[in-house]
């Protein structure tokens, strides 16, 4: 029999936003295929409407049975949805993470979803009327320090999703940008992780140039992971967008999204600058004259970041 329930694909499903997200479609009638990587996050989320796959988004073979599965569904079920979820944190000073840091970062942040939308996107656009949904974040629109690496991927993604949804809308497929601030999920903690690791292996001169800095960025994600939306608020926003009929192309989620996408639009970069520094308790000091002949400029000043003074 031909089932006329929808097929909905949710990367990065074992935690967070994606396992609300799969709860929330699978509850709006969705046949979810949720991504995990591991079997017994699988075996934990086996339930009706919910069949989980495994998928590493970075694992090719991995990424083409999961196409596979989908262009083979035994019940002909549409693929209706494809939500580009998983993601990791990655939080130091841009100098202090090694480049092949960097390439995993983009690896799984970046490249993962571009391999996704590649690997279904002719599913989704036969299915009729789908809905392409990328799971950015407000460092999509403003990059934080220590943020580099994850505000970098998410900048790509954004503008990857702009075009993609240029080049698709016209064969029947809707491009969303998810854009959460904080969400208590698991992905705080991890980050703080990550952040210590990196910390612990910066050399000298670079504990010289940023314990200050990571410092605050470390008590701010500290403070942070206690608090934020909860993943069942973005997954509804989630959910909302796919079934809208016209949907938006960008929904900042949470507060503080919404508020720090208004003043780093009303700030100039310099001004914005001073406010991410002062809330963070850090300032510009001007210190140390430089030999303006190195500089060319006369009268020129080194700019350090400093404790606040
Ligand atoms: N939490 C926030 O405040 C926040 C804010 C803005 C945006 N976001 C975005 O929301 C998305 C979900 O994050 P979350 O907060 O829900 O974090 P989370 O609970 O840590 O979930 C991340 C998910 O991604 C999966 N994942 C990691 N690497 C993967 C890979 N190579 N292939 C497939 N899956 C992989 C993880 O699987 P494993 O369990 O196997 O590691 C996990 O299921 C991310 O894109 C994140 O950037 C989060």
């Amino acid at each position: 029999m031909i089932s006329t329930k929808r097929i909905a694909v949710v990367t990065g499903a074992s935690s967070g936003i994606g396992l609300a997200t799969v709860r929330e479609l699978a509850r709006r009638g969705f046949h979810v295929l949720a991504g995990v990587r591991k079997q017994q996050d699988a075996d934990r989320l086996a339930s009706e409407n919910v069949e989980p796959v495994i998928v590493d988004i970075t694992d090719e073979e991995q990424v083409a049975a999961l196409a596979e599965h989908v262009a083979h569904d035994p019940q002909g079920r549409p693929l209706g949805a494809l939500v580009n979820n998983a993601g990791v944190a990655l939080n130091a000073p841009v100098e202090a993470i090694p480049l092949a840091e960097w390439r995993r970062h983009f690896d799984v942040n970046f490249f993962g979803h571009v391999a996704l939308t590649q690997a279904l996107l002719p599913a989704l656009i036969e299915g009729g009327d789908g809905r392409l949904v990328n799971v950015s974040s407000i460092g999509g629109r403003v990059a934080f320090p220590t943020y580099g690496a994850y505000a970098a991927a998410k900048f790509a993604l954004e503008g990857f999703s702009d075009a993609l949804r240029r080049e698709v809308g016209r064969l029947g497929v809707k491009v969303i940008v998810i854009e959460p601030g904080n969400v208590a999920t698991p992905m705080w903690g991890k980050g703080i992780a990550t952040m210590d690791e990196l910390a612990a292996s910066m050399t000298a001169d670079q504990h010289a140039r940023y314990d200050d800095l990571v410092a605050a960025m470390h008590k701010q994600a500290e403070a942070q992971k206690g608090g934020g939306i909860q993943p069942l608020d973005a997954a509804k926003v989630i959910a909302k967008a796919i079934e809208a009929r016209k949907p938006r192309t960008r929904y900042l989620v949470g507060r503080d999204a919404r508020v720090g996408a208004v003043v780093s639009g009303l700030l100039s970069d310099r001004a914005f600058d001073r406010f991410v520094a002062r809330s963070l308790g850090l300032t510009v000091r001007l210190e140390k004259p430089v030999d303006p002949s190195t500089t060319g400029r006369p009268n020129a000043r080194a700019t350090v970041w400093s404790g606040e003074v």
